[in-house]
């Protein structure tokens, strides 16, 4: 039996929203095509949100155009509205995700509305998306806490997993938004979400602030998650979210995956040279664990 994880790179999205140094649409271009290089088959690569809201993603139409159509890649875009969907549609985006959140405070700072709102703007996004032949995806931020109001209950999420899997969106991305959770936590808030909906259909998408974020990959692969949501470098973190850092980096999923015997597909001495040159044209220092042992080793053997 082959044991296969997909991962998920949010690195040019994700990893670049909260920067504070821009890229231009050719350097996030050529980061998504060295990522592609490196053998990862799902990229979110832009976000078509209010440019005022997040700067960082402005232009993600023009980029979306210049992508490669037929490279085999899943490119997905986060699109908020009606309004994102239309400007993702003229890209040609194949793949949209919309946002959730499970704490009321979270969604009234990151898009400006109740999450019962919230879904009555993402019921006619699914319409028309599926009406033109694009998948979506959806996302839960604060699964394991909000920046505003603290806890979050294991079924508050479960609820607004199970209602964005009901209005069409083929996966669930469990977002630990602040990167607070830890892995009993992690453990027990899959258990509740799979009692609402396939576990094949739930993803993980764990920030570090906390240090917990591999830990969390691993408890949630115990618990039959097989989608992981990762960023290069480690990168990451949202505008909306004060004090949360970055995703769980690539390189570090990869090095667990592989040492477990699971098969990704991607290349992790390929993607550690990504981190390398990413974190560098950003001016920062590489955070991946992973990515940084294999930086040294390498400077070693030159
Ligand atoms: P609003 O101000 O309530 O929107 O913002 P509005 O409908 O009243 O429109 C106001 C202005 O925004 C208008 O422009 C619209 O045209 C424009 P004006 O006439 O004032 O010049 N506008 C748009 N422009 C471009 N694209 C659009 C769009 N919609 C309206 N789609 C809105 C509501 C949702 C737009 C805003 O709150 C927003 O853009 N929020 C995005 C915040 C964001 O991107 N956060 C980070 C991503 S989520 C995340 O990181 C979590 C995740 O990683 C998982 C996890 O870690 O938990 C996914
Ligand atoms: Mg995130």
């Amino acid at each position: 039996m082959t044991m296969q994880v997909r991962i998920f790179e949010v690195g040019p999205r994700d990893g670049l929203q909260n920067e504070p140094r821009h890229l231009s649409v050719d350097t996030r271009l050529a980061l998504i095509g060295k990522l592609a290089a490196t053998g990862l088959r799902h990229i979110e690569g832009g976000a078509f949100v209010s440019p005022r809201w997040v700067p960082q993603m402005a232009d993600s139409e023009a980029l979306f155009q210049r992508l490669p159509e037929d490279d085999g890649v899943n490119y997905s875009a986060l699109v908020p509205n009606g309004q994102g969907l239309d400007a993702a549609l003229r890209a040609g985006c194949r793949e949209v995700a919309v946002f959730a959140a499970a704490s009321e405070a979270f969604s009234r700072n990151n898009i400006n509305c109740s999450i019962d709102e919230s879904f009555e703007r993402f019921t006619p996004v699914l319409q028309a998306a599926k009406a033109a032949g694009v998948r979506v995806r959806g996302y839960v931020s604060c699964v394991l806490g909000c920046p505003f109001s603290g806890a979050v209950a294991p079924d508050a999420v479960a609820a607004v997993a199970r209602r964005l899997h009901a209005l069409g969106c083929y996966e669930i991305s469990l977002g630990d938004t602040i990167g607070a959770g830890r892995p009993d936590e992690t453990a027990r808030l899959i258990e509740h979400c799979a009692r609402e909906l396939p576990v094949e259909a739930l993803a993980g998408h764990f920030h570090d602030t906390w240090g917990m974020a591999i830990a969390n990959v691993h408890a949630a692969l115990s618990q039959g998650v097989r989608t992981f949501d990762s960023s290069v470098a480690g990168l990451g973190g949202c505008p909306y979210s004060p004090g949360a850092s970055g995703n769980v980096a690539t390189e570090d999923v990869l090095y667990l995956l592989h040492g477990m015997g699971f098969e990704t597909g991607v290349d992790l001495d390929a993607v550690a040279r990504v981190g390398t040159w990413i974190s560098a044209e950003l001016g920062i220092a590489n955070r991946s664990r992973a990515g940084r042992a294999l930086a040294a080793r390498s400077a070693e053997h030159r």
